[in-house]
């Protein structure tokens, strides 16, 4: 079972009205209520005595879908805040992007630049402690291109109803306004526990 969490102490973010982190915040909670029936559907099909057929496995198909709509909106929400916080330069999350892209700027530039590409689904800075790397990545919908074993760091959404409401098709406005809602201190804590996990 699922539980929505709250997240209104969002609203106010400059540069995101209110109506759209309301709707967003609506679309979430259907995708909360969606893996809770998809699970509590998929437990009574396992318990019966009927085969496991076509329903149980486009249910199972569908699970990663709505389960990764839930975590995946908790992460991105869950890196906002209003006002933002700042990104320490000399923290060892910003020294391990000058590893991978020779400056957190750069890291900065090949992050924004995934999420402006056409197409719906999100943009994760995502740690892999086997290789010790950061790996910026898209993810298109909710299920297709995550990296197996890897730590979700910062996720951003880009599907539509993510700006459309405020910014149209100016999904680079929205970027920009979601680059200073970033909470980079929840970031950096993301990235040390990654690390030591
Ligand atoms: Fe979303």
């Amino acid at each position: 079972m699922f539980t929505a969490k709250n997240f209104e102490h969002l609203l106010g973010t400059p540069g995101m009205s209110d109506a759209l982190l309301r709707n967003h915040f609506t679309l979430y909670e259907g995708y909360v209520k969606n893996a809770t029936a998809l699970q509590v559907r998929l437990q009574e099909l396992a318990a019966s005595d009927a085969p496991m057929g076509a329903e149980w496995s486009e249910l199972k198909r569908r699970f990663g879908w709505e389960y990764n709509g839930v975590r995946l909106h908790e992460l991105y929400f869950g890196n906002m805040k209003n006002g933002g916080t700042p990104h320490d330069t000399d923290s060892p999350l910003c020294m391990k992007m000058k590893e991978v892209w020779g400056s957190c700027d750069a890291w900065a530039k090949d992050f924004r630049a995934t999420g402006a590409m056409r197409g719906i689904g999100w943009v994760i800075l995502a740690y892999d402690k086997e290789t010790d790397a950061l790996f910026n990545v898209w993810v298109n919908e909710h299920d297709v291109g995550h990296l197996v074993g890897a730590t979700p760091i910062l996720v951003m959404d880009v599907f539509e109803h993510a700006f459309m409401l405020d910014y149209g098709l100016k999904r680079a406005d929205y970027i920009d306004a979601f680059w200073k809602a970033v909470d980079w201190q929840v970031v950096m804590e993301r990235f040390a526990k990654a690390k030591r996990a």
